[in-house]
């Protein structure tokens, strides 16, 4: 990949989130305000796509978490649904060689039934093919929503613990039943576009992690911009409930 066109050289490395997750918000307003379509912001969010995953990967983040389709994104339009699924399938035809020189390992997170079967297949191509890869977790959330993904998980272990299988159902079971496990807990949250929520993603996995929203569009979200959500994480102090 290409270098990032941003001097990150500053940033103390030892202060950089480990799992950095994104809710990619504002492409349809950053469209309408230019009088275009919503999905030439989404092709323009696609592109921004490219560049968080590159930088994220140079500055050495351990896994990034892309917020790409949730389970309520089903209720827009069918054409707007369309485009989102063929820019994932554009995306990853793309960018796999990329991802597959740069060391980066994908996982798609996500209930698979409702996905049109080209969609499911690359998310399986490109899952495969980086499995060996010892670099950045890319986690891209399609067809996801975490309150069902904790309802499941809680199902799981209980049928265990009911099959005799496991002896209680404490934090360790259940963690190995969500669709994240074997990830670290996203440390940094960033919602892009002026909304201040949470919207079903990871709820928890993100108990303890910092948020950051900002009013920029995720189409405009630069290097620039996520340098700067980066320093103000290095800045901030976390204690988990510590008073240190
Ligand atoms: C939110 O903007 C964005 C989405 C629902 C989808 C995000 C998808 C991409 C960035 C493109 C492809 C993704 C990958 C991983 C290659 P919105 O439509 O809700 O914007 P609005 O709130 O302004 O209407």
């Amino acid at each position: 990949m290409a270098k990032a066109n941003v001097d990150f050289s500053a940033i103390d490395r030892e202060k950089l989130p480990k799992h950095v997750a994104i809710i990619m918000d504002g492409n349809g307003r950053w469209a309408k305000k230019r009088m275009m379509p919503r999905s030439f912001g989404h092709r323009a969010g696609m592109e921004r796509v490219k560049d968080i995953v590159r930088m994220s990967s140079d500055i050495g983040i351990s896994a990034l978490t892309l917020y790409a389709f949730s389970t309520e994104n089903w209720k827009r339009p069918k054409e707007e649904v369309g485009v989102l699924m063929s820019l994932l399938i554009e995306y990853l035809r793309r960018e796999l060689g990329e991802l597959l020189k740069e060391g980066v390992r994908f996982r798609f997170v996500g209930m698979r039934d409702r996905l049109p079967a080209e969609v499911q297949s690359i998310l399986d191509e490109a899952m495969e093919s980086t499995k060996d890869n010892t670099g950045m977790d890319l986690c891209v959330l399609v067809n996801y929503g975490s309150r069902a993904e904790i309802v499941e998980a809680a199902r799981l272990a209980a049928e265990e613990y009911a099959a005799g299988k496991i002896s209680e159902v404490n934090a360790e079971e259940f963690e190995k039943h969500l669709m994240t496990a074997g990830l670290p807990d996203p440390d940094f949250v960033i919602r892009t576009s002026g909304e201040q929520r949470i919207s079903n993603l990871l709820l928890y996995q993100i108990a303890y992690a910092e948020l950051y929203f900002t009013d920029v569009a995720w189409p405009d979200f630069d290097e620039k911009e996520y340098l700067a959500a980066l320093q103000q994480f290095a800045g901030r102090n976390r204690r988990f409930g510590d008073i240190k």
